[in-house]
Parts: structure tokens; sequence; C-alpha cells
């Protein structure tokens, strides 16, 4: 249904990519009897609860309920859909695949790969001017910023000309067409026909992804002119918010710890004094992708943007994503109004390692935040300032944590830790006397196994998926039930849809694993099959489960039909003769059934 890949070749990479070995490259798993456990990807924990079951080639989160095999999770993870989490596992273990079926995404291939030749063409034109006589102004100003010649190599540092179309006609003397080159952003399409460079008279920064391809640039003018940058627009190849500026070396430094920074000037000056673990999101707060990447990379991640106001908000913004996705995030401040060239420039790298170092946590930074913001020398001030940090300290759920930062933050800010500390435990009282409204209506829920709150539907869904998992674990029961069951006996729409596949499998002798099962199934209700894989597929006598599932199926659709029919006899006066007799009849035969059922 999703794809217009054979099913065949999906299965091929799906098994060819075991699911310990790529959960192993995002989580660090711990073997326990059949299963892996590690700390979730997916939510906050501290104690693992995120399971991989190599028998069956799924996965499952106690906690938050994640599931599903191996093309789910990429897809999860790496934020892709369907189709392109399949090409990443198939480039995973170097499978060819046809290239798109349609002529669009042939086209679209060709493209890309065009797009990424016409910036390596153009970068090497930028590094060449920058070391011809046109680059002279370029030159002397990276010399004034300490610029290192194997810097500017490194990171492909060239210079833009001043003339309006020299990279264009250079491009086309490289048999570019003017199609493409305008699509690579580069070049600009005139009023009056002709094109122009967008780029003229810059320092050139080549912008790469994490396997080095370049895919756009930022330009700098070389005095105080304004805009001060210039970036590549979004093209096929460059989405600002789904990289991250020199990822692809600070991804080797061999550091558990990666910096986020602003600018290209501070990763460039961090690089050259040898702290590699740095990149920059370039001028924008954090966007979830880049966040997600960071986590891939990195056990903690560490912000240090400028102190200014917006700095400011894009640091407070860019903590809270990164906390949300489960990433240990700190906060590096640096003296006011420098940024981290600046002082790494004036101060050397052991200083700003110490900063590093003295990196403060979430908590700490919001407590920074709010009493410049707040605390303004009156009492009143004082009391909305203890307030509201009692507030953040009072969502910490980790009692040890609290305590010691309730400690910190009192002594810090001369406040006795006794009324803080009684502020915060006010707030953590149990809240029995209010009703616990909302509570648990958050996705985690999903995952919990709640057999009373599913209701009469919900459990008939649960019972028909219970089926389709048990086939799918011991494909021999298949001949035992064929009789009892087809596709009409599931009422779930989408337990339907699985079901005609795979009564269709099983009847022609072809046989569905469940790392299958979860290809055919919808990404929505993935992971409550990995549940019901997980947690309920274990009983010896796989037969008898699903024979007391089909019973109990016919069961709740005998007793369904049943008060419907009670129903409709209510109103006995508005039926004909032949329909009241004909609805008893039907009673009478299902009453009987539903004993018969009871009591076997
Ligand atoms: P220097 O001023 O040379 O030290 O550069 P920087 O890299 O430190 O830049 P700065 O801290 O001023 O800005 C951070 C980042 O925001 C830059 O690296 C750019 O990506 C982006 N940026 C800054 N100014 C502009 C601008 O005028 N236009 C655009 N589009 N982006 C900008
Ligand atoms: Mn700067």
């Amino acid at each position: 249904m999703y794809s217009y890949y054979p099913e065949d070749l999906i299965e091929e990479i799906r098994i060819g990519n075991d699911i310990v070995d790529v959960v192993s490259e995002y989580v660090k798993l711990e073997r326990k009897s059949k299963y892996y456990f590690g700390l979730c990807p997916f939510h906050k924990e501290k104690t693992p609860s995120f399971s991989v079951t190599p028998s069956k080639q799924i996965f499952y989160c106690y906690g938050c309920g994640k599931g599903g095999n191996v093309i789910q999770f990429i897809m999860d993870i790496e934020n892709l859909s369907y189709i392109d989490a399949v090409k990443y596992l198939a480039d995973r273990i170097k499978i060819q695949l046809p290239e798109g079926n349609s002529a669009e995404e042939i086209e679209k291939a060709k493209l890309k790969r065009e797009l990424l030749n016409i910036n390596v063409e153009a970068a090497r034109f930028f590094f060449t001017h920058l070391n011809s006589p046109q680059g002279e102004k370029a030159r002397q100003y990276l010399e004034k910023r300490n610029i290192s010649k194997q810097v500017i190599r490194k990171f492909g540092i060239g210079y833009s000309p001043e003339e309006r179309e020299r990279l264009y006609n250079h491009l086309r003397s490289k048999g570019f067409g003017d199609d493409a080159i305008l699509r690579s952003g580069l070049v600009l399409k005139g009023k009056n026909g002709g094109f122009y460079d967008r780029f003229r008279g810059r320092i050139m920064f080549p912008i790469f992804d994490i396997r080095g391809n370049v895919i756009g640039f930022g330009g700098r003018v070389t005095d105080s002119s304004l805009p001060k940058y210039m970036n590549s627009p979004k093209t096929l190849v460059y989405d600002k918010g789904k990289n991250l500026y020199a990822l692809n070396f600070a991804k080797n430094s061999g550091e558990k710890r990666l910096i986020v920074v602003e600018g290209y000037m501070d990763v460039i000056s961090l690089h050259q004094r040898g702290i590699i673990n740095t990149v920059a999101s370039l001028g924008t707060a954090l966007t979830e992708s880049q966040g997600r990447l960071l986590k891939k990379y990195a056990e903690e991640v560490i912000i240090s943007y400028d102190s200014d106001s917006a700095g400011q908000a894009a640091t407070m913004k860019g903590l809270d994503l990164m906390k949300n996705i489960g990433c240990n995030v700190k906060v590096l401040s640096l003296p006011q109004g420098k940024d981290p060239d600046e002082f790494v420039r004036n101060n050397g790298a052991d200083e700003f390692k110490k900063l590093i170092d003295n990196s403060i946590s979430l908590i700490e930074y919001k407590t920074r935040v709010l009493r410049k913001k707040i605390d303004d020398g009156t009492a009143e001030g004082k009391i909305k300032f203890l307030n509201r940090i009692a507030d953040e300290l009072s969502r910490l759920d980790n009692s040890v944590e609290r305590e010691m930062y309730i400690k910190k933050i009192a002594e810090e800010h001369g406040i006795t830790w006794e009324a803080l500390y009684s502020e915060v435990y006010r707030r953590l009282k149990p809240k029995s006397d209010l009703k616990p409204a909302a509570v648990n209506l958050n996705s985690y829920a999903k995952g919990a196994d709640k057999k009373e709150d599913r209701g009469e539907d919900g459990r008939i869904v649960h019972d028909e998926r219970l089926i389709l998992a048990l086939l799918c674990v011991d494909n021999s029961i298949y001949a035992s039930v064929k009789d009892k069951i087809n596709v009409d006996s599931f009422t779930d729409p989408e337990n339907k849809r699985i079901a005609e596949i795979i009564l269709e499998r099983l009847e022609n002798n072809k046989g569905i694993v469940p790392g299958e099962l979860l290809n055919i199934v919808d990404s929505a209700v993935a992971g409550d099959f990995a549940r019901i894989f997980n947690t309920e597929c274990h009983c010896d006598d796989n037969k008898k489960a699903i024979m007391g599932k089909i019973r109990s199926i016919e069961l709740f659709k005998a007793e369904k039909r049943q008060k419907e029919i009670l129903e409709l006899l209510k109103d006995e006066g508005s039926l004909s003769e032949g329909d009241v007799e004909k609805l008893k009849l039907e009673l009478k035969s299902l009453i009987m059934m539903i004993k018969k059922q009871k009591s076997s």
C-alpha cells in the first residue's frame, strides 16, 4: 500500500538490516535473555524500558508505546517517510534500488546529483578566486581575523568575484544547463531576461551535509555593509533547518558532547583552536530535525549562543526542544557581549574549555534568566521570583536532583533553602483532592496495557490484532482455524485490511513473519502490534490462544447483535409481523449460541 517498490525487495531490505545492529547505532543496548534493553530514544527516561526482540525483529518501548520493525524505527528516529526509510536501509546494506519507477522520481534524483555537482564546481570556483588578485580584500579580511591557511582549506572558504555573472558563465562553460543552475540558488534571473550571480564580492562558506557534500553556501561581506550574511535559499539539496554547519567534521571528534554555536565564524575559530566538537545552527533557533541530528551524535549538547535577547530567546527554545526529545542539554555562558569566536581568540582554547566544563543545567539557566527578568529588588519582585523558581523545581522528576538544586539555587540567590524547599514541596503535595482529569491522556499512556480502560469495542480490536499476530508468530495454526475465520470476521477496518493480506498469504502457503507484518500495518498501530508480539505471544499453546480469541469475538458479535435486536423489538409496533418473527428467531439462535459459547 505504501510504496512502489516490490514487496519482495522491501522484505529483502528489512531482513538484511538486523534490528539489533541498526538500533545499536542510536541506543546502547544490553542483552537480557531473549531481549535487548536500552534507554528509549523517543522519550526521556532514566531506566531502560525500550526493548528489541531479535527473534521477532521488532522494537517496543514499554514506557511510551512506540514500536515496530526496523523500517518503522528508522522512520521515527530519522524523521523519514516510509519510502525514504527503505532507501536509507537499502543504502546501509548496499542494495541498489531501482531509481523509483516513476519518471518523476528518476528526474528528481538526476537533478539532485546535478545540483551537488554545480555546488562542488562553485566551491572550487570561489576557492580559486580567493587566491586570485581579486581575492586580495577577502584574504586580508580573513588574515585580520586570524583565520589560518589550513582552516581556509579545511572549510573550503572562498571568494565570489564582484562581476554580475562570473559564476554563471563559469557554470555554463562547464556544461550545466540554465534550469539546473537556477535551481541551485546560486544564480538568479534578472528582470530583462539575463542571469546574475546571487553572491558577489563576498567571502564564501560552503555548507556541507553529514557526508561532506556541498549543499549550499553562506556569503559574508568583507566590510561593515549590510546584509552581513547571505545564504543559499532552500533547494532540492539544501534545507537550513535540517542541517548543522560543520557536523561533518564535529561528528568525528570522538567527544561525547557537541557544542552548538550561532555562526560560521564561531565554528571556524573554535575548530582552528582544536575545539572541533562544535557545530553552528546558522542564526536560527534549533529545529526539531537539528535536535535529532545532535542527539544522534552526542550524549550531551551544550548551547552557546549570544547573551543578547535574541540569543537568549533562541537558547531557551533550544533547551526546551532538546529536553523534550530526551537529550541532555546545558548552557555555556559567555561574558556579556562576547561571542565564542571573540572569546577564544582573546582567551585561548583552555579558557574556553573551562567554560565548557562550567556549563549550567537547564534549571540553573532558567533561574538566572528569571532573576534578571523579575527580581527588581523589591520584596514583591523577590516573592515572584521565588514562586517561579519553585514552579520550575517542582517540575523536576528526580528528587535527588531537586534537592541538590534547591540548595544550590538558594545559595546562589540569597534565599534560605528552607523557604525554597517548603515552596517546592507545597507544590508537590498529592493532588488527590483534585480530580486527576486529563492525566494519562498523553500518548505515553498508549503503551500501558489497560484492559479495563479499553472498553468493549477496544477489546475486540485488540483481540483481532492478537489473532493476526499469532498467525504470524506461528503460520502453522492457520490450517486449524481457516474454517473459522475469514476477512469478514474482523470488524475494525484496519484489521480487516491487514487480515486480507495475511489470510491470502497463508492460504497460498507464502508465509509471513512478525517483522514483515509490521511492514503491512499502518505506522499508527505498529506500536500496538509490537506490544502484542512482545507481551502476549509467548504462550506455549498458540492454537489454544487463537481459538479462545476467535470464540470471544464470536461471542462479542453475538451479544452486540442481541442487544440490537432487543432494542428493535422494544418498538415492535413499527415493524411488520414478518420482521418481528424473523428477529425473534434470530434472537433465539443467538441466545443458544451465547449459552453454548459461555459454557464451553
Ligand atoms: P561575524 O560577525 O563575522 O563574527 O560572523 P558570525 O558567524 O559570528 O555571525 P553572527 O554571530 O553575527 O550571526 C550568526 C549567524 O547568523 C551567521 O553565521 C549567519 O548564519 C546568520 N546571520 C547573521 N547575519 C545575517 C544576515 O544579515 N542575514 C542572514 N540571512 N543571516 C545572517
Ligand atoms: Mn561573530
